[in-house]
């Protein structure tokens, strides 16, 4: 029986036959090579023959890399596999093959590519990575095998085309030649002239300075078509691009750059699906795509521009093609960013997101004569082209524009109050310049703000060129990225924490995950909470900045590993508990706890003897602390179900910050927000407490509680395979009746009513999509209440005694003290309410000193100017006494009024 077929000198299965015989048909038409097949072959093809799950793209934001760099490649969100940090119980440690197509961003960071976009035809901010990996299962000749097979079987490019590059070794770090790849690729039938050693440089991957890391083999794809590519891999050239990357993950890199072996093999590769596309397409230039061109066309339509042409360099006078490739890739990376809930702003990921996105502008509306408004017309092609491929686009798509079109208005005045500072700095500086020239001192100046407004580099140049002066070329532009990133890393490293190589460490010596379930032994009765206390533990690691120590002493930031935790680490938006660690001769202060992949690190100094490892301690944590964070932490849940009910059901938490007497919570809704809403939402809330509504937190399977139809999952996050489900509320929905079930792992009341008051204190836009309310539940809530009462009663003292001349001197004083209020939290309708009456009052009012003022300013002068009619000064010694003051006041009286 015939079950096999020949495959490049190998053998194929059956069912790979049929999956390549189901793709023949775009084999014998190329044409038919859409990104969004060659998209679904690739994961098909692992799928359907080689037993891999597909996985979805991650977010372009890493969850767990604290923020500071985009996903750059589909290993980003599998890496505690290769560094065996895996929740055993979450989804992910199941995972054995696996594939996907991934969204990634090469800006900042280790792979950079922001600069070079544009310039050339195959660089790109955003572009999606087609992955297959192996977790400790296949290694490299079956992943050779299938990267062939796939190539040359399903996607049908000839082996001529093809050139098979492999690791030459490392004598430094002492790593032979991967000649074992060699002679896979040899034994699948490849000339040994299409077989090329590379050293570390190209053929050695990692992610960045530390983490997993090993030996690649990269195939490349010869353009030329005559077999004269040979000299031209790995060599930049666009006529031999590097199609797929096949990493055999080995080694993990220290901080000090040597490398450790993982416990296990893996695989991981990666394939451009722009180059594939342009391979496929039959052209040089991945903008010559289907993923590109219907962006041009739209581009080209908006404006009357010459339509693309593809041309690079000096060809490309004045840089219109340029231009177009720089909107089209950054309308993409911006559209995705902010799909994944990324704001242009002020910091870290946002603050290169915004340097990006004004990148864009300035070459839509210089180079391609757009109009302010038009780039965000763009973001509709865009999810047309990868909405199907990742519906968060379909989803956001008019939050995208929105915010693209803020942004658009945002640069546009940057630009002219940059031209404004200019124009000043010229003006300042001209007696001393000789030559129309901006030095980098003067660049730092003008960008730091010196002549009025910050001038951002790009701007600055474009101006400069406009006005005819030279300025130095230096890379600021990328410098000020990683200096953003350099900012955001210390303030990451500073704080001590349990980082990679020192988990791996704990596993290796055996140290359990901490069990931190205790957090949530606690009892109610009646609104009287009861929480373990006195609860031991056994000291199972110990921190400073040095690194695990045996024994901790006063003076030094410290953590603590125990076995079994009562503290909550901060998490879901929830501070952290605080409170002691204690042992008989020592007590450490625990001001912070944070969780590094399964261990709790209970973070604070010792405060009096020492603690040392082995030691059996007993926790007690700050009960007040601990219950303010579980009123507010239910409050936020009620005040979210609320927003959905009178605002908009779609209303998406973007955050919370969950603290002992009050609370803030982030959303994105483009619905506005008015002081109605608030009341409503307000009162919703309070009726909910009112009614002491049941909150119970129950521990279902994952799976089940996804299912539900309330739970909305956070994108990304690994759920591990049981959740907490937090409902509030009974089942049945009403008008004046919230319910909630969120997946939530917190700690909340047991009863809405153990909130007790609740107030909604202010409301703030914390970046172009999301709005922040500040709110405040318990007795915090008791004491903004009464300084908003205060602020009532002062209005209306004001309001019942204006029309009384005799009052005056009261109600200003009663002015006084509510404009010293201001700076106080009171409940926002009041304060709305009171700050809105006051202000035309308070007009009146200082009409009416002035009025005062001046009739008494008036009386002194009639009296002077009859004492000198009289020849004499016989002004009153008393008046002569109040005088001073008096001129004091008509002076302020002739300001405030017009009487005079
Ligand atoms: N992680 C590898 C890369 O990004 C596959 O090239």
């Amino acid at each position: 029986m015939l079950s096999q077929s020949n495959s490049g000198g190998r053998t194929i299965c059956q069912r790979c036959l049929r999956y390549i015989r189901s793709t023949q048909r775009y084999i014998s038409h190329q044409e038919t090579w859409t990104s969004t097949k060659i998209r679904k072959a690739f994961v098909d093809y692992f799928k359907e023959t080689h037993d891999h799950q597909i996985i979805p793209s991650s977010s372009i934001i890493p969850v767990k890399d604290g923020g500071t760099y985009f996903t750059n490649a589909g290993m980003n969100q599998f890496k505690p596999i290769f560094l065996e940090t895996v929740d055993p119980h979450s989804k992910m440690a199941g995972y054995k093959r696996v594939t996907n197509h991934q969204k990634c961003i090469r800006v900042g960071g280790k792979h950079n590519d922001l600069e070079t976009v544009g310039k050339d035809l195959y660089h790109h901010t955003f572009f999606e990575m087609l992955g297959s990996w192996s977790f400790g299962d296949y290694f490299k000749e079956e992943a050779c095998t299938m990267a062939m097979e796939l190539l040359t079987k399903v996607y049908g490019l000839p082996v001529s085309r093809l050139y098979f590059t492999y690791f030459n070794g490392d004598a430094k770090l002492g790593l032979q030649p991967d000649l074992e790849t060699k002679n896979i690729w040899q034994s699948l039938g490849i000339p040994q002239k299409r077989i090329l050693p590379f050293y570390m440089e190209d053929n050695f991957w990692d992610m960045g300075k530390t983490g997993p890391c090993g030996p690649c083999t990269e195939i490349h794809y010869d353009h030329t078509g005559d077999g004269t590519g040979v000299h031209l891999v790995n060599r930049g050239s666009p006529r031999v691009v590097e199609i797929w990357n096949l990493v055999f993950m080995q080694y993990n890199r220290q901080e000090d750059s040597t490398l450790s072996n993982l416990c296990r093999q893996h695989v991981d590769t990666g394939m451009g699906l722009e180059r594939m596309t342009a391979v496929l397409q039959n052209t040089e230039s991945n903008y010559n795509t289907d993923l590109f061109s219907p962006i041009f066309e739209a581009i080209s339509k908006e404006t009357k521009m010459r339509p693309y042409k593809g041309l690079v360099g000096e060809d490309d006078t004045g840089g219109v093609d340029t231009a177009y490739r720089i909107v089209a890739d950054h309308i993409r990376m911006s559209s995705i960013s902010i799909a994944d809930n990324l704001v242009p702003n002020r910091a870290g990921l946002g603050l290169t997101l915004r340097i990006v996105m004004s990148q864009c502008f300035q070459q839509a509306y210089k180079v391609l004569g757009m109009s302010q408004g038009s780039v965000s017309g763009l973001v509709d092609v865009v999810v047309d082209s990868l909405g199907d491929a990742y519906p968060e686009l379909q989803k956001n798509n008019s939050k995208i524009r929105n915010i693209t079109k803020e942004t658009e208005k945002w640069y546009t005045s940057l630009v002219s109050s940059s031209e404004t500072a200019f124009s000043r700095f010229v003006k300042r500086t001209a007696s001393k310049r000789e030559h129309k020239h901006i030095s980098v001192e003067d660049m730092m100046n003008l960008h730091k703000g010196k002549y009025g407004s910050k001038v951002p580099l790009n701007i600055m140049q474009d101006i400069a060129l406009k006005e005819g002066y030279s300025m130095e070329d230096v890379a600021f532009q990328e410098a000020r990225i990683q200096e953003q990133h350099l900012v955001e890393n210390t303030e990451i490293k500073n704080k001590l924490k349990l980082d990679k190589n020192m988990i791996v460490s704990l596993q290796q010596r055996g140290v359990p995950w901490t069990d931190d379930s205790f957090k949530y032994n606690y009892t109610s009765v009646e609104g009287k909470y009861e929480f373990l206390d006195d609860f031991n533990g056994i000291v199972l690691g110990l921190v400073d900045s040095r690194g695990f120590v045996d024994k901790i002493g006063p003076d030094v930031q410290s953590g603590i590993i125990v076995d079994k935790s009562i503290f909550y680490s901060e998490g879901g938006g929830q501070a952290a508990d605080i409170g002691y660690i204690k042992t008989e001769l020592g007590s450490f202060r625990v001001e912070d706890v944070q969780t590094f992949d399964g261990y709790v690190l209970h973070l604070g100094n010792v405060e009096s003897g020492n603690l040392e490892m082995g030691e059996t301690v007993s926790q007690v944590i700050d009960q007040e602390h601990r219950l303010g964070c579980m009123r507010n932490h239910t409050a936020t849940h009620l005040l979210l179900a609320g927003i959905r009910k009178i605002l908009d059901t779609n209303t998406e938490q973007a955050g919370s910050s969950i603290h002992k007497d009050s609370f803030s919570f982030d959303f994105t809704s483009h619905r506005k927000l008015e002081a109605d809403h608030v009341s409503q939402i307000e009162d919703l809330v309070k009726a909910s407490i009112q009614k002491n509504d049941p909150v119970k937190r129950e521990r279902i399977p994952r799976d089940v509680a996804l299912e539900m139809e309330a739970i909305v999952p956070l994108r990304d996050e690994i759920y591990p395979s049981h959740v907490y489900v937090l409902s509030i509320g009974n089942s049945v929905c009403t008008d004046d009746n919230l319910m909630s079930k969120e997946l939530c792992g917190g700690t909340h009341v047991s009863k809405t009513g153990d909130i007790g008051d609740f107030y909604i204190t202010s409301v703030i836009r914390a970046n172009q999509a999301t709005k922040r309310i500040y709110a405040v539940t318990g007795q915090s809530a008791e004491q903004v209440l009464k300084t908003g009462e205060r602020a009532q009663e002062l209005l209306q003292k004001i309001k019942s005694g204006i029309n009384d001349r005799d009052k005056l001197d009261d109600l200003l004083e009663c002015v006084e003290e509510l404009n010293s209020m201001f700076g106080l939290v009171m409940p926002k309708t009041m304060r709305d309410q009171v700050y809105s009456e006051l202000s035309p009052l308070s007009n009146r009012l200082s009409g009416m000193e002035s009025e005062r003022l001046a009739a008494n300013a008036q009386q002194v002068i009639n009296k002077e100017m009859q004492a000198q009619k009289n020849g004499s000064f016989v002004l009153c010694r008393s008046d002569l006494k109040k005088s001073k003051q008096v001129i004091k006041l008509f002076v302020i009286s002739v300001k405030k009024s017009n009487i005079f």
